[in-house]
């Protein structure tokens, strides 16, 4: 809005397209730079009362923004208008009558300056009186303060200056103890708002002690988790160390160096997930098992080895009652100069007893797997029927567990090992179907679905 627009204040509020408190201190502000620039022009021309009248008088500004903005304004905007009007016309008043000279006011005396001073100090100790915070506060300040039109300055401009040599002391005299006046009362207010300001936060943040605290329920680990924790303490109390790997991996770490060459029936069962990479690069894949940090591990260190590796692993089936694209895994790598198969079977016995309970019998059966030679099977007596047969052993007796072997010496060859002086078992459990072995859980989804009403059952 420039000072040449016609007048806003003769537009109907909702048609200025103002919505916020930002957009009417806006407002205001413009209107008090045009007022200014009309009264400097005023004093130049010499057309006092055309300015006092269009400012001040009936049917005026004040008299318009009350008509056209106060009354047609939205009621969260009302209030801030009629204050922001109230502030204009003081702040139109004061200027009007500090503009001209004394003399033309018709003050020719030291008593009618002391009148005039008398009047100044009332208005700007009720004006004060409206403040009750630190932005109206900081509004009034420049308002009788300011340097380039504050009220104090353009009585030294406009009377002071301009006055006759015998009326300059008691103008001086009353000017600056109008200053002193207004300078402390701002400074007085100034403590009792921030006072104000300070006891409403205390009393806002005041702890109420006798409040009930708050209930923050804690979880509970997953049962998946609390069969990790169970066989990592099994394997610990054994000597073997707990060591994690990556879940990305190269063809060779999850199949070559595990002696499962690229067209091995066995990568089939293992059919997986590649990551798709820019043109160029080197394959990688979400480990099918945990057993490439046996290679990881042998290669970078030298024996004797005793580890277990629980983490996660990922295969391409479809989720049913016994399976999952990703599901849990415990592998183990035992290494050294003397283990023989029977210290490998002795362990893996003590594990079941551990894990299952004492009465469970262990059965090694014949099987195979690319990386151990030979390989077996391990099999627990039926923990519900103690091994008469029952629905869960499908009647034999027996519960397939975990497979396992003796290492196959292929695998030394990848990762530079003595295969004549050196020996070693492996095995890899799947963590899933032992935890519903154990617990009787009929499908593995509900490990993945987080229902509490499951969970809460294994606190
Ligand atoms: N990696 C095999 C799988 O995921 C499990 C396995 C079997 C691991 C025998 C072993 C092992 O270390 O000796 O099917």
């Amino acid at each position: 809005m420039s000072l040449d627009a016609q007048d806003p204040t003769r537009t109907d509020f909702p048609a200025l397209g103002i919505s916020d408190s930002a957009g009417v201190g806006f407002l205001f502000e413009q209107l008090k730079a045009r007022f200014l620039a009309d009264l400097a022009r005023a004093a130049a021309h010499s057309e006092w009362e055309r300015v006092r009248d269009h400012w001040s008088g009936a049917g005026g500004v004040p008299q318009r923004i009350a008509a056209n903005w106060v009354h047609q304004a939205p009621d969260n905007l009302r209030p801030l208008l009629f204050r922001e009007r109230e502030n204009l016309i003081s702040f139109i008043n004061i200027r009007l009558m500090t503009t001209q000279p004394l003399k033309q006011l018709g003050i020719v005396n030291a008593e009618q300056v002391a009148a005039r001073f008398r009047d100044l100090r009332n208005i700007f100790d009720s004006e004060i009186e409206r403040c009750i915070d630190e932005v109206d506060l900081g509004i009034d300040k420049t308002a009788w303060l300011g340097r380039k039109s504050g009220v104090i300055t353009q009585i030294t401009e406009n009377w002071l200056k301009t006055s006759s040599p015998e009326l300059k002391p008691a103008i001086g005299k009353e000017l600056n103890s109008l200053r002193a006046h207004i300078e402390t009362t701002i400074e007085g207010r100034q403590q009792k708002i921030s006072a104000a300001a300070e006891s409403a936060a205390l009393a806002r943040e005041r702890v109420d002690l006798s409040l009930p605290g708050v209930d923050r329920p804690i979880g509970s680990r997953h049962l998946i988790r609390q069969t990790f924790e169970e066989i990592e303490r099994i394997f610990l109390s054994l000597g073997f160390a707990v060591v994690e790997g990556r879940e990305i991996e190269t063809p060779y770490y999850n199949f070559e160096a595990l002696n499962i060459p690229e067209h091995h029936p066995a990568r089939d069962m293992m059919d997986t997930f590649y990551l798709d990479l820019p043109p160029g690069s080197q394959p990688h894949l979400l480990r099918t098992h945990t057993s490439p940090m046996q290679i990881h591990t042998m290669e970078k260190q030298q024996p004797p080895v005793r580890i277990i590796v629980p983490g996660k692993v990922y295969r391409r089936d479809n989720p049913d009652a016994t399976h999952s694209y990703m599901f849990h895994q415990v592998e183990g790598l035992a290494v050294d100069t003397d283990i023989t198969f029977c210290e490998f079977k002795g362990t893996v016995e003590y594990f079941v007893r551990e894990f299952l309970g004492p009465a469970a019998k262990t059965r090694l059966r014949p099987s195979y797997f690319p990386f151990t030679e030979p390989s077996v099977e391990i099999d627990a007596s039926c923990f519900v029927c103690g091994g008469s047969g029952c629905r869960l052993c499908k009647f034999s007796g027996w519960i397939e567990l975990f497979g396992a072997g003796m290492v196959d010496p292929a695998v030394y060859g990848f990762v530079n090992y003595d295969s004549k002086r050196v020996s070693g078992y492996a095995f890899g459990m799947g963590v899933d179907r032992l935890s519903q072995l154990k617990y009787g859980i009929d499908d593995v989804q509900l490990f993945f679905q987080n229902d509490v009403r499951f969970l809460r059952q294994f606190p």
